[in-house]
């Protein structure tokens, strides 16, 4: 048996086209198109390329982006000024800050003046606390969206399923547990104190490795037949290398996400749905 290889830029281009026939569909109705605003700060090469990537999908599906680049010896002040402004601006229906951001700046400083009704990241205490209630909400965290958008695309329904989530971050594996949870999968969430932590995997329907650790799963970790989910993006050697040993897990795994072209180009395709979303909400409270 050989893993099927799950397509992350096949589903992620079915959603964006499904976002700008939405987008389309405002414009005539005579609503003006949802704006996303990303905050790049900073010479990280990454981040860079990653906020390149939003604005080209925001642009393909007709949304409007705008891009504000500070210096990288920006303060906490003017970082903190500038997201005020583009979240005092009605015209603005989604803010992203892109992280790291350039040590001397306090980034929970900045981030907090991003209202919930404008959260495009899903990382808003509040919307946080709506998932961890149960809610659906408005928005999520985009890479754990994500990963649940690539179990719906491949008809692997949670729903009674064992899920094991390695990594305990707040912007991954915590969000993606309450998603899981929300959608009656049962869920562990594993991290570097997990004893045994092969075999708590080897329980799992669906694996989700969010850790960081090049290539740290191997067949050893993986159900046989199992959904493997690969969140690792840690760049070597000029690529990206996932947390999944790829050609240990292959023959194991029912499904397998790859790196790259798995969950990274969902996780851009859900900072549109976001924005999208804000923007119905926002102006239905606004004006209509
Ligand atoms: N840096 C890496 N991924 C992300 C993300 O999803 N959102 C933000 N704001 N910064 C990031």
């Amino acid at each position: 048996m050989s893993a099927t290889i799950v397509d992350g830029k096949a589903v992620a281009a079915e959603l964006r086209e499904e976002i700008a026939a939405e987008i389309a569909a405002m414009n005539q109705s005579g609503a003006r198109p949802p704006s996303l605003a990303v905050v790049l700060c900073g010479d990280d090469p990454a981040s860079a390329i990653y906020v390149r990537n939003k604005g080209r999908a925001a642009e393909a599906v007709g949304m409007r982006f705008g891009l504000h680049t500070p210096p990288a010896t920006s303060t906490t002040e003017q970082l903190v000024e500038l997201v005020k402004a583009l979240d005092a601006d009605d015209d603005v229906d989604g803010i992203l800050v892109q992280v790291p951001l350039p040590a001397q700046i306090d980034e929970q400083a900045v981030t907090q003046w991003i209202s919930r009704e404008k959260d495009a990241d899903g990382f808003h205490p509040y919307n946080l606390g709506l998932l961890a209630a149960g809610h659906e909400g408005t928005v999520a965290p985009c890479t754990p969206l994500g990963c649940m958008e690539l179990l719906r695309g491949s008809g692997f329904a949670p729903s009674g399923r064992r899920a094991v989530v390695i990594g305990r971050s707040p912007n991954v594996g915590r969000p993606l547990a309450f998603l899981l949870t929300n959608a009656d999968a049962t869920v562990t969430v594993c991290h570097s104190r997990t004893q045994d932590l092969p075999s708590v995997c080897r329980d799992a329907d669906i694996l989700v490795a969010a850790i960081g650790r090049p290539r740290m799963v191997d067949a050893s970790y993986v159900k046989p037949g199992a959904f493997v989910i690969d969140v690792g993006t840690t760049p070597e050697n000029g690529r990206l290398s996932g947390d999944v040993d790829r050609g240990s897990v292959e023959p194991v795994a029912g499904w397998l996400t790859p790196v790259p072209g798995g969950v990274g180009p969902m996780t851009v395709a859900m900072v549109l749905r976001n924005t999208l979303a804000l923007a119905r909400v926002r102006r239905a409270l606004v004006r209509v």
